[in-house]
Parts: C-alpha cells; sequence; structure tokens
C-alpha cells in the first residue's frame, strides 16, 4: 500500500512538472489583458441571437446575397419591420434561463441593417417600421439581468460595390470604411459599457469574398487562400485601439486583422482540438441551418446541444449558441423549451462547466473532462458496453469518486497505469462522475493523452 502511494506521488511530481510547462497567456499583451478577459473564461456558455431584416423573408441571414436581391428591393423590408414583439426582458430571461452568462446580439450584420441609430444612415432601425433603438434596449435589458453585453458588428456591408472590387470602387469602397469607424463610435459611445466586440467579415481577408480582382495588368482571380493585398486597408488596429481606449474592459475576437482576445471556431464540426493556451470559444447555432430566422427549423436535441456544451468545454473553450428570434422579436418556443431543458441540465451539472478548465484528460471516444481545484468532472457522453471506463493514469491520487447527480459514490480502481471506473447503469446523456483528488491539479495544464479517438471532430 505504501509502495502504490509512494509510486503515485513520484507520478504526481512528474506529472505537476510536465504541466507546468503549459502556459495559459492572453492573445494580446497589453497589461490588463489576462484581468479584463478572466470573467469570460470562467462563464463557459453565452447566448449568440441573430436578428434583422433577413428574418422577415426567414431564408437565412444570407438570402440577400444568396437570393441576388437588389439592394433596393431588399431595403424596402424596413418598411416591414416593426419588431413588434421584441422584449430584451424575454431574451435575456431566455439566456438566464439556459444557464448563459453573456449575451451577443447582431448589431449590424453583412446587409448593412443597423439594429441602432446612426443619424447618419437611413437603414437603422430608427428609420424602420419599429422606430426604436433595438440595441439600447437589448443592453439595458441584458444589464439588468446581470448578464455580460455582446454586440456583433460586420464591418462589410453588401450595398457597397467597393467591398467586391475596393481597387475599382475605391469612392464607395472608403465611404464603408467611414461608416465602420463612425457607427463603431456610435456603439463605443452611447450605451454604456459593453463587453464584448464580436466582429465578423472585417480583416482584408474577406474583401471581394476572396474573388476576382482588377489590379495591375487587369482582372485576375484571387486564390482562395491569399488574402486581398491591394490598396484598401479597413485599419482596424486603429479602430479598435480607438474602441479599446473608450471601453478599457471590451473584449474583441479575432475576426479583424487587430490582435484579438480570443479566438473563434465557427459550426459543430469545427469543435477542433484541446486547446488551454489560448482563449477560445465555439459559436454554432441551436438548430440545423441557418443563424437567421427560418420557420420550422429543426431544433438540435438536448443530447447534442450538450454534447458541444461539454465538448466545448473538455477542449477549454466556451460555447455561444445562437437562437434566431421571429421578424417580430419573439424566440421560438420550440427553441426556447429546449433552453429551458438545457438550464435544467445546468442546474444540475453547472458545477461541472461554469469555472473549470478543460482537461486533464483529453477528450475521446468516451466523452470530455474538466476540473477545477481538486475536482475531476468526467464526462461520460458514451458509455463503455461492459460499463467499465479505463483512462490512462493521472499521476494524481483520486480519494473518492461520485456521480454528479445524487452523489452516489462510484468504485474506481487506481493503479500506476491506469484508472478504472465503474459506471452505474445509466442513460443519461452525460454520466458525470466528479473524481476529488488529493492535490489540486494547476489550473493550465498539459492534457492527459487518452488511448483512442482523441481529440476527435465530434464531440
Ligand atoms: C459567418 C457568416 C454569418 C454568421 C457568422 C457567425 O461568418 O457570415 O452569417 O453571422 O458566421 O459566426
Amino acid at each position: 500500500m505504501r509502495a502504490r502511494s509512494c509510486v503515485l506521488s513520484v507520478l504526481f511530481l512528474i506529472f505537476s512538472f510536465i504541466s507546468a510547462k503549459a502556459q495559459w497567456a492572453p492573445l494580446v499583451t497589453d497589461a490588463g489583458a489576462a484581468d479584463r478577459i478572466a470573467w469570460w473564461r470562467e462563464a463557459r456558455f453565452g447566448m449568440f441571437i441573430h436578428w434583422g431584416l433577413y428574418a422577415i423573408p426567414g431564408r437565412g441571414e444570407w438570402v440577400q446575397w444568396q437570393e441576388q436581391i437588389p439592394v433596393d428591393e431588399y431595403a424596402k423590408l424596413a418598411g416591414q419591420f416593426q419588431a413588434a414583439h421584441f422584449d430584451p426582458d424575454e431574451w435575456a430571461s431566455a439566456a438566464k434561463v439556459a444557464g448563459m452568462k453573456y449575451m451577443v446580439l447582431t448589431a449590424r450584420h453583412h446587409d448593412g441593417f443597423a439594429l441602432f441609430d446612426d443619424p447618419q444612415s437611413d437603414f437603422t432601425s430608427m428609420k424602420s417600421a419599429a422606430h426604436r433603438d433595438i440595441v439600447a434596449d437589448y443592453v439595458k435589458a441584458v444589464r439588468k439581468a446581470g448578464l455580460h453585453v455582446g454586440l456583433y458588428y460586420s464591418p462589410l456591408d453588401w450595398r457597397f460595390p467597393g467591398f467586391f472590387f475596393p481597387g475599382i470602387y475605391e469612392q464607395s469602397a472608403l465611404q464603408m470604411r467611414e461608416q465602420y469607424h463612425r457607427q463603431m463610435n456610435e456603439l463605443a459611445r452611447h450605451y454604456g459599457r459593453i463587453d464584448i466586440l464580436w466582429f465578423d467579415g472585417g480583416a482584408n481577408e474577406w474583401l471581394g469574398f476572396g474573388g476576382v480582382e482588377f489590379s495591375g495588368p487587369g482582372w485576375h482571380a484571387r486564390p482562395k487562400d491569399q488574402p486581398y493585398s491591394g490598396k484598401f486597408d479597413w485599419q482596424d488596429v486603429a479602430t479598435v485601439s480607438r474602441l479599446r481606449e473608450l471601453q478599457p474592459q471590451i473584449l474583441v475576437d479575432n475576426r479583424t486583422d487587430s490582435p484579438a482576445d480570443f479566438l473563434t471556431r465557427e459550426g459543430d464540426g469545427a469543435i477542433g482540438g484541446f486547446d488551454n493556451e489560448h482563449p477560445w470559444e465555439l459559436c454554432t447555432t441551436i438548430t440545423e441551418g441557418a443563424w437567421g430566422y427560418q420557420p420550422n427549423a429543426k431544433v438540435k436535441s438536448l443530447a447534442q446541444l450538450i454534447g458541444l456544451l461539454v465538448g466545448a468545454a473538455g477542449r477549454d473553450g466556451n460555447l455561444l449558441l445562437n437562437v434566431g428570434p421571429r421578424p417580430d422579436g419573439q424566440l421560438d418556443p420550440a427553441q426556447v423549451a429546449r433552453l429551458h431543458e438545457i438550464g435544467l441540465w445546468m442546474d444540475t451539472y453547472g458545477e461541472s462547466i461554469y469555472g473549470t478548465r478543460g482537461g486533464p484528460w483529453l477528450p475521446g471516444d468516451y466523452g470530455a473532462s474538466t476540473h477545477r481545484g481538486n475536482a475531476v468532472y468526467l464526462h461520460v457522453l458514451h458509455r463503455p458496453a461492459d460499463g467499465v471506463l479505463v483512462l490512462p493514469a493521472l499521476g494524481a491520487t483520486v480519494a473518492r469518486a461520485s456521480l454528479l447527480h445524487g452523489s452516489a459514490v462510484t468504485e474506481f480502481e487506481q493503479k500506476s497505469n491506469s484508472l478504472r471506473i465503474t459506471l452505474p447503469a445509466d442513460d443519461a446523456i452525460d454520466t458525470v462522475v466528479k473524481l476529488e483528488l488529493t492535490q489540486p491539479l494547476p489550473d493550465t495544464m498539459a492534457p492527459v493523452p487518452v488511448n483512442s479517438g482523441a481529440e476527435r471532430m465530434q464531440p
């Protein structure tokens, strides 16, 4: 017995040494960077909202582009945008019920329609049938609910030929850029504290959608992987620096050419690998299909969504889950019902998500793991047929294993190279086993590989 605990202690020391090598660091290097992202790293779960004129045709937020709807034609939708049942308190309450800690609303998507007041633009919710500053009401409601406030903003605007051909329609490109800078200023100055600016479609790589360019000797197609390299520049670095001056606590994603606070991954299939060295977030939709409203869109199953949340947390990332409200602003009841179910799951299992770090084991066929202090949470998404889960030893001593719900103690056997856990006959979508270690694990540590299926793409 003594020899065994001695082996375990030695392994623990080796383990702590190895783990000490993995260093978490913010992506940006200014002095306040680690502090301002601390809440976000604890939060783990947020709500994305795609809402705009595109909700009216109900064929997704890319409808204008996909169906090549003429700009003037599309603009008429503003006359129908009444937002009659827009109630941001309802949105915030749905997010809260689901256990989400922050929200991100599309203040302006690629169609250029702003959900806020910009006196110099005619294409805003103030000048739509709604005559309302949607962002102002949203920000108030989210803050009142005690959640962190995020805004999505796309500098690109399909109404400007200069976006597609910055080399030819230079004036138009410059006007589009002026709009971006002006609107950033509006958002940063008039809505109080904004916690997240979630950029999309900025950065020079998006210009012209990787398409045809006219420069130098004439027309040529730009290879997909080659960003635009012409004269036009969004001036992201200066714009984001200005934003940070006005909103010193703001977090910015990596979809501009400026240094970012966190990285983004998009869509279920892009959940990707484990990364506890850079803050990152997976954004995806609660329904199958587009981000913007589509009537009768199929809501993903609870198991699928918990798999995504656990999959992200177990890889040390956040999950930003999107809902697309109806044209009148109401959330789809089927989506709200699913959010409720997620919330019920969180009531029981939130301890294994909030404030945890991914690991210590890499995700694999079994599911994923998270940890905080001396607690490790094993999320068993796929129960082995014989009910016995065998993982490589952690190098730390497990003092107790129990099920997170109901606190039933679980049998386990600890050897120098393996940990065997007997799982209950349980058909839970995620059997969460809490392991209590005799010592805390370091926050950021090199993850322990598992035998098969590690880091596979789908949770
Ligand atoms: C894509 C799409 C967009 C969506 C975004 C969310 O970049 O252009 O429609 O808003 O992903 O991440």
